[in-house]
């Protein structure tokens, strides 16, 4: 029996992690074997609990198989001493997960749902991976006055040399190409990073190295984006060209992320945030949940069959036109949901 902590949190991420669940829940009859437990994160532990990351579910995540994460935020707490963002990073932190995997998949049957013309998206499939505890998001001084703010970039060669490993691992996997993303005509953490990518380039001799400066990177992502198979890059930078790159399959509702520490724990959440434009109003695209729990499947458990079941049957449906507003259709969160659960029955 799997142990799989829920933090549902703030805005849509409650709404898609029920629709996301119900699905599990109905596709994993007779196959797979689970037990949900939920804990507060984000806004709503400040509210329940008094801090955005309680020590309560700190223990549960460090005590389960994998952890699924909604999102987080929203303008309620956004003057708290100990924001929801806070809560996030000190999780990211007390959990060690260093990695964040962001792959962009374009689905050929919604090739048209992209706002950027078909025959520059035809293809696209890559995986971006994030550096997640370091970087400009960590680094120490870091202070704010009325008229004066201080934010450091730190990076430590170990904190450098796992992520590429990792992202060279990856490649190996996939199209074994690696590029790599940086700002080292600027930035000094930047050419630690590319000469780390260089020293560890020849233990991985079947893959192809690139380096792209992060500016020219955001444009050739939109103009060319077969062009890349996996991009590695620190953690500010990965957070702006996955965004960036959702657009490719339509909508950043699609996407979902994989988090993993040194020992194996994976924590996996869509890259959006709570949508509070959107949040109540059973609007949310729940396929970035969806997608977070195929990869927690695959993974974590290593039940390929039926990640490939769910995401079949997601798939089958959107092809229909089915599928919510942000993609261009008609449908709710539920609706949508309930569309999935009946083609899982079929
Ligand atoms: P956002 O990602 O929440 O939303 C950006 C836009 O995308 C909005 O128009 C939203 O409606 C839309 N969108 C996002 N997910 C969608 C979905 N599943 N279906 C349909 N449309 C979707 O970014 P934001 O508005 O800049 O941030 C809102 C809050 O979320 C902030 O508090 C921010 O700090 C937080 N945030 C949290 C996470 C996280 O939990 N990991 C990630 C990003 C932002
Ligand atoms: C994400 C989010 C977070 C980040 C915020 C909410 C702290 O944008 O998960 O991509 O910047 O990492
Ligand atoms: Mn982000």
């Amino acid at each position: 029996m799997k142990k799989i902590v829920t933090l549902p949190g703030d805005g849509i991420g409650p709404e898609i992690m029920e629709a996301a669940l119900n699905i599990l829940e109905v596709a994993s009859v007779g196959k797979f074997d689970y037990q949900i437990e939920e804990h507060a994160i984000g806004g709503d532990a400040i509210d329940s609990k008094g801090h955005p990351f309680p020590e309560i579910t700190r223990e549960a995540c460090l005590k389960s198989d994998a952890i699924l994460l909604g999102a987080i935020g929203g303008p309620k707490w956004e003057q708290a001493e100990n924001t929801p963002e806070m809560g996030l990073l000190q999780m990211r932190k007390a959990l060690g997960l260093f990695s964040n995997l962001r792959p962009i998949q374009l689905n050929e049957t919604l090739i048209n749902r992209s706002p950027l013309k078909a025959e520059i998206v035809k293809g696209t499939d890559m995986l971006i991976v994030r550096e997640l505890t370091g970087g400009l998001y960590f680094g120490e001084p870091k202070w704010e006055q009325e008229d004066e703010a201080l934010d450091t970039t730190h990076y430590t060669r170990k904190e450098v040399e796992r992520i590429i490993h990792l992202a060279f691992q990856q490649a190996q996997n996939r199209k074994k190409h690696l590029t790599s993303v940086d700002k080292a005509n600027v930035l000094s953490t930047s050419r630690l990073w590319r000469r780390i990518v260089n020293e560890i380039a020849p233990q991985y001799p079947d893959v192809r190295v690139e380096h792209l400066y992060i500016d020219a990177a955001s444009m050739k992502l939109v103009t060319n984006p077969t062009d890349f198979d996996v991009v590695v890059t620190a953690n500010l930078f990965g957070d702006i060209l996955s965004d960036e790159a959702s657009v490719i399959t339509g909508s950043l509702g699609m996407m979902p992320s994989a988090s993993l520490n040194e020992d194996g724990l994976g924590l996996y959440e869509p890259i959006h945030g709570s949508a509070p434009d959107i949040a109540g109003k059973n609007l949310a695209n729940p396929m970035s949940m969806i997608y977070s729990i195929t990869m927690m499947l695959r993974t974590s458990f290593e039940e390929f069959a039926l990640a490939e079941k769910i995401e079949k049957a997601a798939e089958t449906v959107m092809a229909r036109g089915v599928m919510s507003k942000d993609m261009g259709g008609n449908e709710s969160t539920e609706s949508f949901t309930q569309a999935v659960i009946t083609e899982l029955r079929k």
